[in-house]
This record gives C-alpha cells, structure tokens and sequence, in this order.
C-alpha cells in the first residue's frame, strides 16, 4: 500500500489541521514566531499541505509560494489562497523548480521527517535561498519520539517507521523517517547552514482553556523540536559545501 497518500485523506486533514491544538495551538503559532516580521520577504513553503501556514504568512505581508507532494492539498490550498497563489505540486527529494537565490525564507513545517536523506533537500533550500536567507524547520521531536513514544532500540541508527493515521474516519499509511538530534543538527551544517535558534516551545497560553488535557501534556513534554537556520551573509560566504 502506498505510504503518506495525503491525497486518500486531504479533506480531513486539512479540516483538523485548521484548528486542532498541535497544529493551529503549539506547531503553526511557533514556526509563526521563528519567522518573525516577513513584511515584503519572498517565502518557500516546502510541503505546505493545504496552506494555512501559507495563509498566515502572506497574512503578514510575505509573498509566498508553496510546494507539495500531494495533488489534493495543493488543490486544497488553491480553494484557500486563490486561483493566481503561486503553488506548485512536487517532491522536496527532487531538484526545485525555482531559480537561485530566489527567496528570503523557507519554511518546511511538518514535512523533513518523510525524508530519508535530508541533504538533497537542504542543497536545494541553500540554492534557491538568498545569501542571508533563513530555514524553518520542525520535526518529530527526535528524543520524545524515539526514546519515549516509540522507543527504537538504537536511538542513533537511522529507520523508517510506518503507522497508519486516522483522521475523521479516513486512514492512511505514514512512513517517517528516525533521525538523532546530532544527525539533524549535523545535516543542516553539513548543507551550509547555522543553527541559530533550536527551540522547544510552548503552546499559545490561550489553547489552555479550549484544550485543557492537551495543554497540560504539550506544556510538559515536547512534541516537536523546531530550528531556525540561517545562510551566511553576502561577502561571508565560506565554501560552499
Ligand atoms: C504533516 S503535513 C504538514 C502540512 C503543512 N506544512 C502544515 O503544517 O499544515 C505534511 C505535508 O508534507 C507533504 N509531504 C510529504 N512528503 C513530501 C515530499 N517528499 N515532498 C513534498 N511534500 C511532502 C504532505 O503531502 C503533507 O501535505
């Protein structure tokens, strides 16, 4: 059976999404806060599903282009964003179809841990970013995850894991891929990048009344790790790796 079909499930995700507490009360508000003011920046959301993150920034005044595998969540964020948003269908493990130095920011919400190997990925974020230009990222917190949800036997070698996902009555097969923190923070360097914020943050103080048991677990044990990475400034270049 075909793994992270987002297509047989896109209608529920999406509805969940929008306003669930992972989603619109602790993960969105704080990829929302590493952005910070993108006023006038050009944004790559890579894997941008049905586009609410895509919404809210261009919300704050970025012009935002954004790309995912699935067919179904880009025609989902095309019923949001409007029939001239720039959205494109394609795989982050394929070369980008957008020109060099292209953006300011790309955000990638969600969406590395379907990766097996980040490198090509990260290569093609470096390209097609500015000198000076930022990466958001969040991920599965790789130590909640794989020592205490689903403890791995070795927590450094790298595995896929699949489970099946079931949103309001519709299942689909996921496969996630395990990496350490060190491997994480190890594939960002090794594509040029500097870590300058890794963050476990907590949810929106206002998710507390609306989801009290949610609140009370997210607001002691991460779920997801988040980073924000930067490329060196013009003229501060190093070697490219
Ligand atoms: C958990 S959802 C997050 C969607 C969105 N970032 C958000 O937060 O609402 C993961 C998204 O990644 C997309 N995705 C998975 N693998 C991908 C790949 N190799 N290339 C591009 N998108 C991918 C899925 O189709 C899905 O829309």
């Amino acid at each position: 059976m075909q793994t992270n079909d987002y297509d047989s499930f896109a209608e529920a995700y999406a509805a969940e999404n929008e306003s669930n507490f992972v989603n619109a009360c602790y993960e969105r508000p704080a990829v929302l806060a590493l952005a910070g003011d993108v006023s006038g920046r050009a944004v790559l959301d890579a894997g941008c599903g049905a586009g609410p993150l895509t919404a809210a920034l261009r919300e704050r005044g970025a012009t935002v282009t954004g790309l995912d595998i699935s067919a179904e969540m880009i025609s989902l964020a095309r019923r949001r964003l409007g029939s001239d948003a720039d959205l494109h269908v394609g795989d982050l493990g394929d070369p980008l179809p957008f020109a060099d130095a292209s953006f300011d920011v790309v955000t990638a919400s969600l969406v590395l841990h379907y990766l097996e190997d980040w490198a090509p990925t990260l290569q093609e974020f470096r390209r097609v970013l500015r000198p000076g230009g930022r990466l958001i990222a969040s991920v599965d917190h790789p130590i909640v995850a794989y020592t205490f949800r689903q403890p791995w036997p070795n927590y450094f070698t790298p595995a896929s894991y699949t489970f099946t996902w079931t949103i309001g009555g519709h299942s689909a097969p996921m496969k996630f891929w395990r990496k350490s923190f060190g491997a994480m923070t190890g594939a960002f360097n090794d594509a040029g990048f500097r870590l300058s914020v890794i963050s476990e943050p907590q949810p929106e103080p206002s998710a507390r009344e609306l989801f009290p048991d949610d609140f009370e677990r997210q607001s002691s044990t991460p779920g997801f790790l988040f980073f924000l990475v930067e490329l060196p400034p013009i003229g501060n270049e190093g070697e490219r790796p």
